[in-house]
């Protein structure tokens, strides 16, 4: 287990021989997710059922299948119970599926489609993982889930406490980490205020989001190194994984440069999408579409180029990531 116990990895000898050890990293994919919510186009549920299959065989560590939001705010995911159906019988076994949950109600659905499979299929939990969201910025919060961050703590509690009862695993989502599109700047200070508040609702796993892409290498760094702070030495979950993970949007070609910082720095997981789909959808403005996020392919080029490694298969993950282009018109 790598100790960030300290101020930072950099200054802790023990924690920085434990990173240099630690060459295994985790990817989890989100084109079926993040990569659909905000085209404007709704893909059919048996081509989505085709990209995760795709994706199965591409040995990412997880996939972050669908949403289950309101479909009157995401209506590209509003088949997330038809598709978990779809996929159910071919899950394969070690994979960790996800979803986005944004309150109770959310919960039940993800609750249901585990039920559902465990009837028809003997699954113990089809999906394994549910995710919920903040952000950083009030302005992004109110516009992404009609609620103040604050609020949406508030709706988490319940969530979390029933999701680890079921013995789900937790992802906790900060968006807008470093700019936002309608509060502008973001200090390090404020995304580690919400992580830390995200970490004592008990999340297992903490989740920065440069939802626009407009992070940079130095303007990420500070970020990192003060979520690291509030982590207090928790590298790994109770699952075994990395408590923290990194999610990259590519708008200015910044992506594959924070992501080289971010390994120095000690972090091992991260999100992208097959053929870089996605963007958020109320992340966008009037004037700019809320870019995509850092391709897979891509992701694993710079990753492999640092020195370090994944489980994924590249023939299988450049086979997904023309079948996620070709969902496109
Ligand atoms: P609201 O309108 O304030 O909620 O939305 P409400 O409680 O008043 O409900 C409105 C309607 O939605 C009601 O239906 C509810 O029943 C229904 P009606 O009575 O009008 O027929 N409803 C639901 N239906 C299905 N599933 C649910 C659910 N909840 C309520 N879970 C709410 C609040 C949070 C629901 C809404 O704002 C919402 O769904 N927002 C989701 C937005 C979203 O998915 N954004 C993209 C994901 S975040 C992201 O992409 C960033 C990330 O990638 C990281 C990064 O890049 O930074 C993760
Ligand atoms: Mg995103």
């Amino acid at each position: 287990m790598i100790s960030w116990r300290g101020s930072s990895p950099k200054n802790n000898r023990a924690g920085l021989l434990s990173l240099l050890v630690n060459t295994q990293v985790r990817i989890t994919e989100v084109a079926p997710r993040d990569g659909l919510q905000a085209e404007t186009a709704i893909v059919a549920t048996d081509r989505k059922a085709d990209l995760v299959r795709a994706l199965n065989a591409t040995r990412v560590d997880e996939i972050e299948i669908s949403s289950f939001v309101s479909p009157k705010w995401i209506p590209q995911l509003g088949d997330a119970k038809e598709l978990f159906a779809l996929i159910a019988a071919e899950k394969p076994a070690g994979m960790i599926y996800s979803a986005l949950v944004p309150n109770e109600r959310g919960l039940q659905g993800a609750l249901a489609v585990n039920a559902h499979a465990r009837q028809e299929h003997g699954i113990e939990r089809l999906i394994d993982k549910i995710s919920v969201f903040t952000a950083a910025s009030e302005g992004f919060s109110l516009k992404n889930t009609n609620a103040t961050i604050e609020e949406t703590l508030l709706r988490f509690a319940p969530v979390i406490e029933q999701a680890h009862h079921q013995g789900l695993m937790v992802r906790g989502y900060i968006s807008c980490i470093i700019q936002c599109p309608f509060d502008g700047g973001i200090s390090p200070i404020q995304v580690g205020d919400v992580a830390s508040k995200l970490l004592d609702l008990g999340i297992d796993e903490l989740d920065l989001g440069d939802t626009i892409g407009a992070a940079t290498p130095e303007t990420i760094e500070p970020v990192i190194m003060e979520v690291i702070d509030r982590l207090q030495g928790d590298a790994t979950n109770p699952f075994g994984d990395p408590t923290l993970t990194l999610h990259l949007h590519d708008t200015f070609g910044h992506a594959s440069e924070c992501v080289k910082m971010a390994l120095d720095l000690g972090v091992r997981s991260f999100d992208s999408a097959a053929g870089g789909l996605g963007g958020c959808p109320y992340a966008s403005t009037e004037t700019s579409r809320a870019p995509g996020n850092i391709s897979t392919l891509q992701l694993l080029n710079t990753i492999a180029e640092m020195g370090y490694t994944t489980k994924v298969d590249l023939d299988a993950m450049a086979a997904a990531s023309k079948i996620a282009s070709g969902l496109l018109p």
